[in-house]
């Protein structure tokens, strides 16, 4: 196995399972990095076992990376401080760390003449619009500080292809969600974060009328397609993901369903910059071959019970916020 690949974010919902399929595939040697800002330390052990290195850094550690790439073909760069709402209030941390570390990534890999790089964006590039469900041929308009690093993201790694031939994908995803999610985050992860609440026996919070749309996405129906576009396609974007919208207050029900909670949910007010309907079409990737399997109850389930082997966890709030201006009372009095 002389083939190696770098999966950034590796202790991370998306990246752990990632890693994971790569392992399974007994094809490359995979390196993993992550700094464990966010994610679940716990993702980490099984992929060890299974004779993943990992290496415990910031990716702003350009130095460290430039050693790290050394003959890496395939980079998936997963990595992100990725919590819409909350990047309102902590810009300079979103923008330092999800453009630091990419830029820093990508010099690395210049230095090392890694092949091709997969970066996972997000809907959050399309903010509010009326065509629904979005489409890639769609302008993007972010509405909030993560969002548009991710745009920027996506409008660099073009320039890094024309100066310096490193290929790359671009994948978007919506909502996902699935074991070895952080539960103990409050800023992001509406599934994880009533979740916890539940398990901490607290009503789960639903923001504004609850009428909101999204289409949730179990992790399953995001690994392989970002594995494949490891060695498929060029310069293209994809959105992935379900696209079955529901309602947040349905999801809401059906989660209590199905971890046995009877008490029911409380409305809170809605929050500054939330997308009031969001979901996309992920139709382009279908026609090449992807598709989407895990609908929204069998995959609160399979989520469900593996929450339920799990302890409540203490919700992680930020020290101090950048900006501490119209911070949503339920973040302000910690009511999550
Ligand atoms: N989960 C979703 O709903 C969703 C939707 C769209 C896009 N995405 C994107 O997919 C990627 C993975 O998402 P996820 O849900 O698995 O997130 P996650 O928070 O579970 O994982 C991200 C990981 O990146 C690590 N990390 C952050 N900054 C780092 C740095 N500077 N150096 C090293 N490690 C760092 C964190 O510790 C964390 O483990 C992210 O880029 C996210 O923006 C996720």
């Amino acid at each position: 196995m002389d083939r190696k690949v770098v999966v950034t974010g590796v202790a991370g919902l998306i990246g752990s399972h990632v890693a994971n399929e790569l392992l399974s595939l007994k094809l490359f040697k995979v390196i993993g990095i992550d700094d464990l800002s966010g994610g679940m330390e716990e993702n980490l052990k099984p992929l060890i076992k299974k004779g993943m290195k990992f290496y415990k850094m910031d990716l702003r550690d350009t130095k460290k990376l430039k050693r790290i790439l050394n003959s890496v073909e395939t980079v998936y760069h997963l990595a992100a401080h990725a919590a819409e709402i909350k990047s309102l209030y902590n810009p300079i941390d979103d923008q330092s760390n999800n453009l630091g570390s990419f830029h820093s990534l990508m010099i690395a890999c210049v230095y090392n003449q890694v092949r091709k790089v997969v970066f996972t964006s997000s809907m959050s590039v399309y903010g509010t619009q009326d065509q629904m469900p979005y489409t890639e041929e769609q302008e993007c308009h972010p509405e909030d500080f993560y969002g548009i690093t991710k745009y920027a993201v996506e409008q660099s790694l073009p320039i890094y292809q024309k100066v310096y031939g490193i290929n790359y994908t671009i994948v978007r995803c919506h909502n996902v969600y699935g074991p070895g999610q952080n539960i103990g985050d409050p800023y992001r992860n509406v599934l994880a974060i009533w979740a916890n609440m539940i398990l901490r026996g607290k009503k789960p919070l639903v923001y504004g009328d609850g009428e909101q749309l999204r289409s949730f996405t179990h992790v399953d129906d995001c690994k392989n397609f970002i594995i494949e576009c490891g060695y498929k396609f060029n310069g293209e974007t994809f959105n992935i993901g379900n696209e079955e919208p529901i309602s947040i207050k349905k999801a809401c029900q059906l989660l209590c369903d199905a971890m046995g909670w009877e008490k029911g949910f409380e409305y809170a007010p809605r929050r500054p910059q939330e997308v009031k309907h969001a979901w996309s079409s992920s139709m382009k990737a279908v026609r090449t071959g992807y598709d989407w399997k895990v609908n929204f109850k069998a995959g609160i389930s399979d989520f469900c019970h593996w929450i339920l082997e799990h302890k409540p966890m203490k919700p992680k709030y930020d020290k101090q916020f950048e900006i501490e201006k119209n911070i949503p009372k339920q973040w302000k009095e910690k009511m999550i």
